[in-house]
């Protein structure tokens, strides 16, 4: 026995060969609005360079085109000054203006989709939006950029303990320690721009997979739209999700960089580290220790790759092993899209917040530089240059020095002469020398390294090639 149910009316965009209309299961699993409504503006812009090309091929009349166009941009107010009704049952924000405009301007409405397809809108108007995340990133990484370059200003001679596996390795400055960072972000950019420069190019009529018979002129839409050409080939422009899936990969290259920040800012304000402060307006506390400072949003950060790491193998899941041309999965691209570029944008404000805030402590980094024997590779390189020593042997009697200093609890500098010279007896005093952190930071003047002078002209450099 069939169930009985009120028969829903047939789609009225597209509902001419069926009865009745979607069961509201079917509306709930087929309807996009929900999500696809952040493309209204890109949307419509869309329509506005289809139909004022249409009208200039001779393909609608000149009429129907100002109405059409005035429609448009009545339905665009609506939209923004939030008067406007999404509706379910027109499933997506293509169907929803075009339904509006109908209601507005009557049957020349019925003319915009000439020569279009709900395929070549769709691609077309993603492509516009993340072409527009693309360029709000970039400002966005720029600006954290110039936060952290004046912060290695200021902060170009101040000591910090260099780590590698975690473990005190070589005294680095701290202001070298942000261009590090600044580096990478430039190379973020880099992909990002890399990916703009890819998805630049106008699926609009490609139509729904093989083009159409009508006398377009895509160079015009394309141009309208600021794309830099029409895509070449009408089924690879319907189908194609690689500009969505290079925009993952470099937010999720991006958001893998800002979780190593995040997570060298929870460390270092940790009370162990105490190398930084964070400020109160970037710190929380907790609801039954009293004394806590939470650094919530490094924590957050940290936690952001996740998500966007999803979004990347999510799409990339969707797409595999889809046949040619378009396919209704590909609807399910515009979320992990928003959502990656919603939350890489949140955490790249909260970081550059959150580092434009902190304090730097050069006392505890400092101290924290008194233990580890950071200096030992200045003290293995002074014996290979001053005695001429192999490195491995040098690194070798090294070795041992530290030992030496580990069983007596000191510094290198505070071992006694005579007891480096039981380990390499040509030592002499002017080893002493190169065991200071500040000796060891001014000798790693190689070009990239740590010396006071390099970071300074890495800071000048840095603001000439990112700002
Ligand atoms: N809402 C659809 C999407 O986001 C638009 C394209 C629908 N095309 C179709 N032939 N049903 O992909």
């Amino acid at each position: 026995m069939s169930k009985s149910r009120n028969t829903p009316q047939a789609n009225a965009m597209w509902g001419g060969r069926f009865a009745s209309g979607p069961d509201a299961i079917m509306s709930r699993i087929n309807a996009s609005i929900d999500f696809d409504q952040r493309l209204y503006a890109q949307d419509i812009a869309g329509s506005v360079a289809h139909c004022r090309m249409l009208v200039s091929e001779g393909i609608i009349s000149d009429a129907d085109g100002d109405a059409i166009l005035s429609g448009l941009d009545t339905v665009l107010q609506e939209i923004e000054s939030g008067k406007f009704e999404f509706k379910t049952a027109l499933e997506d924000i293509h169907m929803n203006v075009e339904a509006r405009l109908r209601e507005l301007i009557g049957d020349a409405a019925g003319r915009l989709h000439t020569a279009r397809s709900r395929n070549d809108q769709v691609a077309t108007d993603l492509r516009l939006w993340v072409r527009d995340a693309v360029d709000g990133i970039d400002a966005q990484l720029a600006a954290l950029q110039a936060t952290l370059i004046g912060l290695a200003e200021t902060q170009a001679d101040v000591p910090l303990p260099g780590f590698t596996h975690l473990q005190p390795a070589q005294p680095v400055t701290f202001g070298h320690h942000m261009l590090a960072y600044v580096e990478m972000y430039g190379r973020d950019r880099g992909r990002f721009a890399d990916c703009r420069k890819r998805l630049n190019e106008s699926p609009l009529g490609a139509a729904a997979l093989a083009g159409t018979s009508f006398p377009i002129d895509r160079k015009q839409t394309a141009t309208a739209l600021g794309f830099d050409r029409p895509m070449a080939n009408s089924l690879d422009a319907v189908s194609a999700r690689d500009f969505a899936l290079e925009f993952l990969a470099a937010a999720a290259v991006c958001v893998m960089h800002l979780s190593r920040q995040a997570e060298e800012l929870v460390i270092w304000c940790s009370p162990q580290f105490g190398f930084i402060r964070l400020s109160d307006a970037y710190s929380t506390g907790s609801s039954i220790m009293p004394q806590k400072r939470n650094p919530d949003a490094a924590e957050l950060a940290r936690a952001k790759a996740g998500r966007i790491f999803g979004a990347l193998q999510g799409l990339l899941v969707v797409m595999k092993g889809l046949p040619l041309a378009y396919g209704k999965d590909m609807q399910e691209d515009k979320e992990p899209v928003f959502d990656a570029a919603d939350n890489l944008s949140l955490t790249i404000a909260a970081m550059n917040g959150m580092i434009g805030d902190l304090t730097v402590v050069p006392e505890t980094m400092a101290a924290a530089l008194e233990h580890g024997y950071p200096t030992a590779t200045d003290l293995a390189d002074w014996l290979v240059r001053v005695l001429d020593m192999p490195f491995r042997d040098a690194h070798h009697a090294t070795g041992a020095i530290v030992g030496l200093a580990e069983k007596k609890g000191c510094a290198l500098a505070d071992l006694p002469l005579a007891a480096m010279q039981d380990v390499a007896p040509g030592i002499t005093e002017d080893v002493f020398s190169v065991l200071s952190v500040s000796a060891s930071i001014e000798s790693r003047s190689s070009e990239g390294g740590t010396a006071v002078e390099n970071v300074r002209a890495a800071v000048a450099a840095a603001r000439e090639r990112f700002l």
